[in-house]
C-alpha cells in the first residue's frame, strides 16, 4: 500500500474504473506541481504517473503535496506514458515538449500541452519565436477554453495558450470579433515570478526582484505574436515582472469606432460569458491579483471614456491556474466530456 493509499480520507481519488488515466510529464515544475495538486483530487480521472527530467536524483517526492500525492515522481518514461496513460499534460520546456508531443500522439493518447511550442500556426513566426517545433501535428487545437470549445472537444494535441495571452485575449477577442475596436491595442501586463518556472536566474533572483518592478521582452516576448495571432490585430505588449509569487494583472489600452457605448462593450462581453463559470466580469469595479490568486477565475473589468473612444480593460489571473494547470484541466474536462467545473471549483 502506498502513503497515497493510507489517507484516502484526505486524497479522495475517483470511483470509476473506467475513469481516463492521466499523467503529468514536468510535475517537479510550478504549473506541473499545480497540475499533480488538482488532478490527485480530480472526480473523473485517475492520476496514473508523474514524471521529471530525472536529472539529480532519479526518483523524488513532492514535499508541498504530501497526502495529495504521495507516489513518486520518476524519470520520464515515455513507454510507461503510453502503458499507464490515456491523456499526458506536458508541463515541460517548449523543447522537450516539440520532441515528446509528437511520440505520444503516434502511441494514439491525447496529448495537452501547456508550452508554446504548439501554439503559433504560421510557419514562419514557430521558426522565429519556437524553432524546435519543425512542423504542428494533425489534430492540434489552440486551447483558449471559453473561445474554442467545440474544437477541443476532439482535439488530440490541445496547445494551452499562454498565460499573458489567456487574460489579454478573454478580455479583447470577444470586442475584437464584434468589430468595436479600432487601430492597435496596447497590453501592460505585471506578473508575478512564478511565471518564469523554477530555475531562477538573475532577473528572478529574489535579491533583483524585490522591491522592484521592471520591464523586459519589449517587442521581444513570445506572448505578442500569439496575441497577434488570435487577435488578427497589432499589439504592443509590455510585460513587467513584479515581486509577487503568482498572478497576472494586465491594464489594456484600446480604442472603439465611434458611438460605441459602456453598455455595448458589456453586453458584448457579457453575451460572450455567459455560459463561462470561470470568467467573471467585474464592470467598473477593476479586478485584483488577489481575488483570483490560487482560482481557476480570469477576472476583467473595464471602463469606457465614451465621448473620446477610449477603452480600458483590466484583466486578471492566477498564472499557474488559469494561465496554467487549471486552464489545462478545463481542456480536459471538455474534451473528455465531463463539466467544466470537474476538479477546479
Ligand atoms: N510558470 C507559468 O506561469 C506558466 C504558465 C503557462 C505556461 N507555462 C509553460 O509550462 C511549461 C512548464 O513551466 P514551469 O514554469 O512549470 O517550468 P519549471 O518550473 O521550470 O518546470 C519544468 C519541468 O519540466 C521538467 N523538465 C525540464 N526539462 C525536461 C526534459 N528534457 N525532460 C523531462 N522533463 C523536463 C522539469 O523537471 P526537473 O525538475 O527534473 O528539472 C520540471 O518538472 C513551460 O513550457 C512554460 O512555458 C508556464
Amino acid at each position: 500500500m502506498t502513503r497515497s493509499q493510507e489517507h484516502t480520507a484526505t486524497a479522495p481519488r475517483p470511483a470509476s474504473p473506467d475513469a481516463p488515466r492521466a499523467a503529468i510529464a514536468g510535475a517537479t515544475g510550478y504549473a506541473g506541481q499545480e497540475l499533480v495538486r488538482l488532478l490527485a483530487r480530480h472526480p473523473h480521472v485517475t492520476l496514473t504517473a508523474a514524471m521529471s527530467s530525472g536529472a539529480g536524483s532519479p526518483v523524488r517526492t513532492l514535499p508541498a503535496l504530501a497526502r495529495i500525492w504521495d507516489d513518486p515522481v520518476t524519470p520520464l518514461d515515455l513507454d510507461r506514458l503510453g502503458a499507464e496513460a490515456d491523456v499526458v499534460f506536458l508541463a515541460l520546456p517548449e523543447t522537450a515538449s516539440a520532441e515528446v508531443a509528437p511520440v505520444l500522439l503516434g502511441r494514439g493518447l491525447r496529448v495537452i500541452d501547456l508550452s508554446g511550442a504548439f501554439r503559433l500556426r504560421a510557419d514562419a513566426d514557430r521558426e522565429r519565436w519556437y524553432p524546435a517545433t519543425k512542423t504542428l501535428p494533425e489534430g492540434v487545437v489552440y486551447g483558449l477554453t471559453e473561445r474554442h470549445r467545440d474544437a477541443i472537444r476532439t482535439g488530440r494535441l490541445i496547445s494551452c495558450p499562454g498565460c499573458y495571452p489567456t487574460a489579454a485575449l478573454l478580455a479583447l477577442a470577444p470586442l475584437a470579433e464584434a468589430g468595436l475596436l479600432t487601430g492597435a491595442v496596447a497590453v501592460d501586463a505585471k506578473s508575478g515570478i512564478s511565471g518564469a518556472g523554477k530555475t531562477p536566474s538573475d532577473r528572478t533572483h529574489f535579491s533583483e526582484n524585490h522591491g522592484s518592478v521592471a520591464a523586459y521582452g519589449l517587442f521581444s516576448h513570445r506572448h505578442g505574436p500569439e496575441m497577434e495571432q488570435e487577435l488578427g490585430m497589432t499589439v504592443t505588449f509590455v510585460p513587467h515582472l513584479v515581486p509577487l509569487d503568482r498572478g497576472i494583472l494586465e491594464t489594456i489600452y484600446a480604442s472603439v469606432a465611434p458611438g460605441v457605448t459602456d453598455a455595448q462593450v458589456a453586453e458584448t462581453l457579457t453575451r460572450a460569458y455567459a455560459d463561462a463559470p470561470f470568467v467573471r466580469l467585474t464592470g467598473a469595479a477593476l479586478p485584483e491579483i488577489k481575488h483570483v490568486a490560487h482560482t481557476n477565475f480570469c477576472d476583467i473589468g473595464w471602463k469606457l471614456d465614451e465621448p473620446r473612444g477610449r477603452l480600458v480593460l483590466v484583466a486578471c489571473l492566477d498564472n499557474l491556474i488559469k494561465g496554467a494547470a487549471g486552464q489545462a484541466i478545463q481542456n480536459l474536462n471538455i474534451a473528455f466530456g465531463f463539466d467544466e467545473r470537474a476538479g477546479l471549483l
